[in-house]
């Protein structure tokens, strides 16, 4: 395990549901956010009994959702700045796809990690062939790995984290 997915696995255990739950309530709900995804919903009664899905299946409704532009996927960000748990120098949520989706390759400046947490998706990194990822699977993208993401027949839910930086200055579908 790379030293980014070392600091995605060290975050995950200070996120505990109680002092997410409380944030949640005080937090100022952005105007541009979505409501809780439907789609959600099903996936998550669907998923097995895991601490981590189980910690999100107390939390998730409590998040602020977006959907990506692109491809319409939701995604919410837990970690981060002006987020529930407000870091600066970090970012993890969670980024849910579609079944029969594609999300095309695209960089970014933060070294990225992503663990499917249920479902799966196949991931391709720098131009190469797709991958199949499950439950359980990590992917790391370091910055500025040209990445893409597709799904068939089952939806995935990943957890990701951005270290480095994560700003969305070099964001970009190449
Ligand atoms: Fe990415």
């Amino acid at each position: 395990m790379g030293p980014a997915a070392q600091q995605a696995f060290e975050l995950l255990t200070t996120v505990d549901a109680e002092t997410m739950r409380a944030r949640a309530r005080a937090l100022t709900v952005d105007e541009l956010a979505e409501p809780v995804p439907e789609e959600m919903h099903p996936l998550l009664q669907a998923s097995p009994p895991t601490p981590c899905l189980d910690a999100i299946r107390a939390i998730y409704r409590s998040l602020v959702w977006y959907r990506s532009a692109r491809s319409n996927m939701p995604y919410a960000q837990i970690v981060g700045p002006g987020s529930m748990l407000a870091r600066d120098d970090v970012r993890m949520g969670l980024f849910m796809l579609h079944a029969a989706s594609d999300y095309p390759d695209h960089v970014h400046g933060a070294d990225e990690v992503y663990i499917v947490l249920t479902g799966s998706a196949e991931w391709s990194l720098n131009g190469r062939a797709y991958e199949t990822k499950v439950a359980g699977d990590i992917i790391e993208v370091p910055s500025m790995t040209v990445h893409a993401l597709r799904t068939f027949s089952d939806p995935a839910l990943t957890l990701w984290s951005w270290t480095g930086d994560i700003t969305m200055d070099r964001y970009r579908f190449t």
